[in-house]
């Protein structure tokens, strides 16, 4: 395995550029192969054998090309895929989960509020998560809500509708914080700060994912070397027009770090 190969990152669509672009700020010399999904987003409102077989066909797309490394940008293909992704791969594979564990290793009072696509939260993988760190949580699926961010309709009418919906049930609550499971809502952070009260907690698992990223890396030697030049490669399934929005977003992306 080379170290001047490009690391793999993979999701549905946009949403994984949120932690391409946090991992991008902490290796500055490495390569990136980017692999947007958007012929067959959304993955969350699939059903679990159909995103691991959408998964597996992505990723496939990106050993094509060669990568040292594979970061799974996306909780629901984590959820469904990974164990089969593992198997079939020897180089280092890094998934992603809802930040559960951190919400609940910082919790102070009041309620955790978990949102996730409803195949994330259906999973098995985020049920055995949940009965670990669930004691103060409310796992809330939300469909439809990555859809705003492929829109690129961070701040619409109907964005806002569709939060204050989805809070309503917990208005009268004390929320302690609110786990972003799914890589879209990074981009919708400022407007779901909106709707909770002042001082809510968002939590992510960027620093996590990428902590992880640079210890496999390292522990196997594979950290590009201080002299190459970082080079970034974005791809869509879906089309140029796809593709061409993929390159605009990551710009968003790197302004949220
Ligand atoms: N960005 C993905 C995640 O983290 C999923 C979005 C989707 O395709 O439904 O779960």
């Amino acid at each position: 395995m080379s170290k001047d190969l490009p690391i793999g990152f993979f999701d549905s669509g946009i949403g994984g550029l949120s932690m391409l672009a946090a991992a991008m700020k902490q290796l500055p010399n490495e390569r990136f192969v980017y692999l947007g999904d958007s012929a067959h987003a959304p993955y969350g409102t699939k059903s679990d054998a159909q995103v691991r077989a959408l998964t597996m066909d992505a990723v496939k797309q990106l050993t094509n090309r060669g990568i040292k490394a594979l970061v799974v940008a996306c909780n629901t293909a984590t959820s469904a895929g990974i164990n089969a992704l593992r198997d079939a791969y020897q180089f280092p594979v890094i998934g992603i989960e809802p930040a559960l564990k951190l919400a609940y290793d910082t919790h102070q009072d009041g309620l955790i509020l978990v949102l996730a696509t409803p195949l994330t939260v259906k999973s098995q993988k985020y049920r055995s998560l949940f009965e670990k760190y669930g004691q103060n949580a409310a796992s809330l699926p939300s469909p439809g809500l990555m859809d705003f961010v492929e829109r690129e309709e961070l701040d619409s009418p109907a964005l806002h509708r569709y939060l204050a919906d989805l809070f309503a049930p917990y208005q009268d609550q004390v929320i302690d914080s609110v786990v972003l499971g799914c890589t879209h809502y990074l981009f919708l952070k400022d407007t779901i700060t909106a709707h909770l009260p002042a001082g809510t907690r968002l939590l992510d698992s960027n620093d996590g994912v990428t902590r992880q990223l640079i210890k496999r890396l390292s522990e196997q030697g594979l950290l590009a070397s201080p002299h190459q030049l970082a080079q970034i490669d974005i791809i869509s399934t879906g089309s140029a027009e796809k593709e061409a929005q993929l390159r605009r977003m990551l710009k968003v992306a790197q302004s949220l770090f």
